[in-house]
């Protein structure tokens, strides 16, 4: 029992053997009652008679978490030392830097550390156990947008990205959330229109603008942009120097162009019935022209995927499957 006198009442609280040992503990660790006990080697109703007068006293905050409760010391007193000014936690500071003569002190050190390692030892085993089911067991997220915004709050929030040939709007789909504007650019009206059905339904804090126009003559200023995504349209395209030239122009120096592609392929019939102007391109080739237009790091990268086109005339037939390739190009800085 506490004293009521306030001196003879601290300094009653701090004169008990395990109430030090108990914040000696737990300044190292927040630890649960159980970890506690077994550091201390105390069973647990021993330990919570002492636990409840230290809290009472200011000295120990408990954070309770389901059915746990774990405990540290005050966190006033471990920041800031007197701060709040009462005696018992002046007198704390004073005995702690003699803590070590007491004779069960180093063994509570040894046991703690074991403690740690238990518990570290066993959450590693929880996620072991449970990785493989981990998908099935991890609550979803309402919309899906919240892992893609964390990873776009890692670029730039100003950039302005621009889609050229952006068809339905795919690409631009993908940079969604990712950029602060994204430009699709592409010669047919209905295309611009389906891709505005697509990027319209959720902009997640991007403008999305449509501007109808040739990759041979792009209606974008100069240095407009700091990156270009144009995919699965080369390969229409009668000439490439004119339209990577205009790349050049309206990226911003040190501005990026990623073109997706087909590998060269055999399927003729693509000619008819999508427009193919050539069955696929040389990655190699490609990469030449990049240069050529003046930029000034060009990379051809792998792509691990296949492009699946079904021909409209034979469903059931399986579909080819056909390589795709990246070429990643960088306009130099002045
Ligand atoms: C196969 S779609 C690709 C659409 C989209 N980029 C994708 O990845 O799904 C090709 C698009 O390029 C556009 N296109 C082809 N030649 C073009 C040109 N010279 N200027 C502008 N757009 C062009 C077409 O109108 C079409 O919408």
């Amino acid at each position: 029992m506490i004293l009521n006198d306030p001196l003879a009442g601290q300094l009653k609280l701090l004169g008990d053997v395990t109430r030090l040992r108990i914040l000696a503990l737990c300044e190292r660790a927040e630890l649960s009652v159980g970890e506690l006990s077994r550091a201390l080697d105390m069973s647990q109703s021993r330990v919570s008679n002492h636990l409840r007068v230290l809290r009472d006293s200011g000295l120990l905050e408990e954070r309770h978490v389901g059915t746990s409760t774990f405990l540290q010391l005050s966190t006033a007193v471990a920041v800031n030392g007197s701060e709040r000014g009462s005696l018992a936690f002046e007198l704390w500071r004073t005995v702690r830097g003699e803590l070590a003569q007491l004779p069960e002190h180093s063994a509570d050190l040894v046991r703690l550390e074991r403690v740690l390692a238990e518990r570290d030892q066993s959450q590693r085993a929880f996620f072991e156990r449970v990785a493989g089911e981990w998908d099935k067991l991890a609550p979803e997220f309402a919309t899906g947008q919240a892992r893609q915004r964390a990873i776009a709050s890692l670029l730039p929030p100003s950039l302005v990205f621009a889609d050229l040939g952006c068809g339905t709007g795919y690409m631009a789909q993908g940079l969604l959330g990712l950029c602060a504007r994204v430009i699709c650019v592409d010669r047919s009206e209905r295309m611009l229109g389906r891709a505005r059905e697509r990027t319209g339904i959720a902009g997640r804090g991007t403008e999305v603008e449509f501007r109808h126009g040739e990759l041979d003559q792009l209606p974008l200023a100069n240095a407009e942009v700091d990156g270009i995504v144009c995919g699965m349209v080369l390969h229409h395209l009668p000439a490439l120097e004119r339209p990577l030239q205009e790349m050049r122009r309206v990226l911003k120096p040190g501005g990026t162009a990623v073109v997706l592609d087909l590998a060269p392929h055999r399927e003729a019939w693509l000619h008819d019935t999508l427009g193919h102007r050539h069955l696929g391109l040389s990655p190699v080739d490609v990469a030449a022209a990049f240069q050529r237009a003046g930029f000034s790091t060009v990379e051809i990268e792998p792509v691990d995927d296949r492009y699946q086109p079904r021909r409209s005339d034979s469903a059931d037939e399986t579909p080819p499957q056909l390589s795709l390739f990246l070429v990643r190009a960088r306009t130099g800085r002045p």
